[in-house]
């Protein structure tokens, strides 16, 4: 399977259109070595002909045109998306489902219950697509049942129920309900292998472990290198673990979880902009090389 990520960047993207921190000021002035990323998404394919859409960011259109693999011309109008699979109801994973309103049937959309509520209630986009082709909603379970997708062929999928925050919009916002936010396991049934994708982590429960350590890669929540970080920058009064993301340099954090596993490469993803790892030649980069963790990059291509 062919895993293609879109878009490395966490919400607002680096650099943020309004944000004068050091890694945003330094990558628009061209100052410090750094790259800029889009908002979070990946798309993934068994036959690099049919691709499901991990999240749809509000960055969709800029990332379609950088792979052009996703926009084939065998008719008319023609895309290579064939389902798409949200793993929350935040903004930057949901706001590119209204740019992608053109599509000439009803969008095969993956996901929970939760999720489907925010996007009919709080944050009505699937309503809004009903006055378009409309949306051919699949409730994802959270029951960590496995699934499959018609059009697919090749990969399994599994999602896995992860704590971490309901979008400020959603009516359930003060009180997370399991489906809020999802981890999805996806096998490649030829080779075997499997790809464990969580882009917003905010806890490391029990039973998300095994799905870690039997990974062959895992590409995790990059956001914060600490809980403090935004705070610190006087971007915003909370902390990491109140946005529902588990920092990397704290303890238990995400370099203690993820060196403790054996098998997977090791990559983050959804990297906010105040991260100091996006600094290629930081010192924060350097101890997550060291550990044998890498940052992802838009464009970056695994195949499993
Ligand atoms: C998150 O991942 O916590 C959200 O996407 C934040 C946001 O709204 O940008
Ligand atoms: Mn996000
Ligand atoms: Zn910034």
């Amino acid at each position: 399977m062919l895993i293609h990520i879109l878009g490395s960047g966490a919400g607002g993207g680096f650099p943020q259109w309004n944000c004068n921190c050091s890694n945003c000021q330094g990558v628009r002035s061209g100052s410090i070595n750094a790259t800029s990323r889009t908002q979070s998404s990946i798309a993934i394919s068994a036959n690099g002909e049919d691709w499901v859409l991990f999240n749809a960011s509000p960055d969709i259109r800029a990332q379609l045109e950088s792979f052009p693999t996703l926009q084939p011309g065998r008719s008319i109008r023609d895309t290579a998306i064939r389902a798409i699979l949200l793993v929350d109801a935040q903004i930057d994973h949901t706001t590119g489902l209204l740019l992608l309103r053109e599509h000439t049937e009803p969008w095969d959309v993956y996901c929970t219950q939760a999720v489907h509520e925010d996007l009919t209630t709080g944050f009505p986009i699937f309503n809004i697509l009903g006055h378009f082709r409309g949306v051919n909603w699949h409730e994802v379970e959270t029951d960590q049942s496995s699934f499959t997708i018609p059009g697919i062929e090749g990969l399994i999928f599994t999602a896995v129920p992860l704590k971490s925050e309901a979008p400020p919009y959603s009516p359930h916002r003060h009180n997370t309900v399991p489906g809020d936010n999802i981890g999805v396991r996806v096998e490649n049934t030829e080779s075997g292998q499997n790809l464990f994708y969580a882009p917003g982590l905010g806890s490391m429960e029990p039973h998300i472990l095994p799905y870690m350590q039997q990974a062959d890669v895992v590409l995790v929540d990059g956001t914060l290198w600490t809980d403090t970080e935004m705070v610190e920058a006087g971007i915003s009064k909370k902390l990491g673990s109140e946005m529902g993301h588990l920092d990397q340099s704290g303890k238990g954090g995400i370099i203690e979880i993820l060196s403790s596993l054996k098998k997977p490469r090791k990559i983050l993803i959804h990297i906010n902009n105040t991260n100091p790892i996006l600094v290629d030649d930081s010192a924060e980069r350097l101890a997550l090389t060291e550990a044998g963790i890498e940052v992802s990059a838009d464009g970056m291509q695994l195949e499993l």
